[in-house]
């Protein structure tokens, strides 16, 4: 069975850290070597049903870093479970590549591919999840304080796929997390069960809340994310609506401690769920969380493609 990456739940706490060890290690190699051809002669398809800047840029850079080719491939390209069926192209990507990289609409769409693979497949996001991302935001996190556990992190916003992976991580490393979101957008049920059998593990705290002022009283560090995530385009107006109290901007940041990190997977939406002079301001550490996504990203696929994960 390939060591598949479609939830972060799919790594033990101990594992996240061996991922967010070796980014570090890999980002201090990249200052003198920006070539280190630990994958030469490997070959990666990164499949994306959806637009993105990040984690193809930084995919694309992490294969060609580590000495493999990236295929890039779109749903016009394959007609992914339209021109051909999900399951046959996992087995015919299975003899030719080592690996598949999937931005999948629907999360059960990455599960079929990982079904038929016999090559890893690793979540580049999915209606419910977004390890890479949570994993280079682990990273940011841990860069700033020094440590994981104990952290504590504010949710403002949707219980979306970013939110999910962060809250399963959290779980899995000892976070206090508190989610802030309009009744009816909290994160969904299962994942949120699962997080708190982690925490219950480890330490963390879960905690669901319709109060963003309740959720950055004492959070030093603040996410939030689109109120309108690929796919809801249809319900823009509905969700711009429901949102509006939960922007952070300066007046909530007034409730939380003087010393803060601001945090966005980005792309923003500057003027809905961030002002820019917050998004723009010395708190903002979004650049870092970005440039993570690359060393993380470098660090996920040297582990799984030599077998070290
Ligand atoms: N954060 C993130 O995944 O950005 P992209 O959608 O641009 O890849
Ligand atoms: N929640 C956002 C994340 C984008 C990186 C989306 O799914 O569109």
């Amino acid at each position: 069975m390939p060591r598949h990456l479609l939830s972060i739940a799919d790594l033990s706490g101990e594992e996240i850290l061996k991922i967010l060890y070796k980014a570090s290690d890999l980002k201090e190699e990249l200052k003198f070597e920006p070539c280190l051809n630990y994958l030469l002669g490997k070959s990666c398809a990164l499949i994306f049903e959806k637009p993105s800047l990040r984690t193809r840029v930084t995919f694309e850079l992490a294969i060609n870093q580590l000495g493999a080719n990236a295929i890039y491939l779109t749903q016009a390209d394959i007609g992914l479970g339209k021109r051909e069926a999900i399951s046959d192209i996992a087995r015919n990507l299975s003899r030719w590549v080592n690996a598949i990289i999937a931005r999948t609409y629907a999360h059960k769409t990455l599960l079929e591919l990982a079904q038929y693979s016999t090559i890893p497949v690793i979540n580049a996001l999915s209606d419910l999840e977004h390890p890479c991302q949570a994993l280079a935001d682990f990273l940011t996190i841990y860069e700033k304080r020094g440590r994981l556990a104990g952290i504590k992190l504010a949710w403002v916003g949707d219980g979306n796929n970013v939110c999910h992976s962060l809250m399963l991580g959290a779980g899995l490393l000892g976070l206090t997390m508190k989610i802030a979101t309009p009744k009816g957008y909290e994160p969904n049920k299962e994942i949120l069960t699962k997080a708190q059998e982690y925490a219950a593990r480890s330490n963390a705290k879960i905690i669901i809340t319709n109060d963003p002022k309740d959720a950055v009283t004492d959070s030093e560090f603040i996410y939030t994310d689109t109120w309108i995530s690929m796919g809801q385009e249809q319900e823009a107006e509905t969700r711009r609506r429901i949102f509006r109290p939960f922007q952070v901007n300066r007046e909530l940041l007034a409730y939380a401690p003087r010393t803060h990190f601001i945090m966005h997977c980005l792309p923003a939406h500057r003027g809905e769920e961030i002002t820019d002079e917050v998004l723009d301001g010395p708190n903002s550490i979004v650049l870092e969380q970005a440039e993570n996504r690359l060393h993380v990203q470098r660090a996920i696929l040297y582990l799984i493609l030599t077998g070290k994960l």
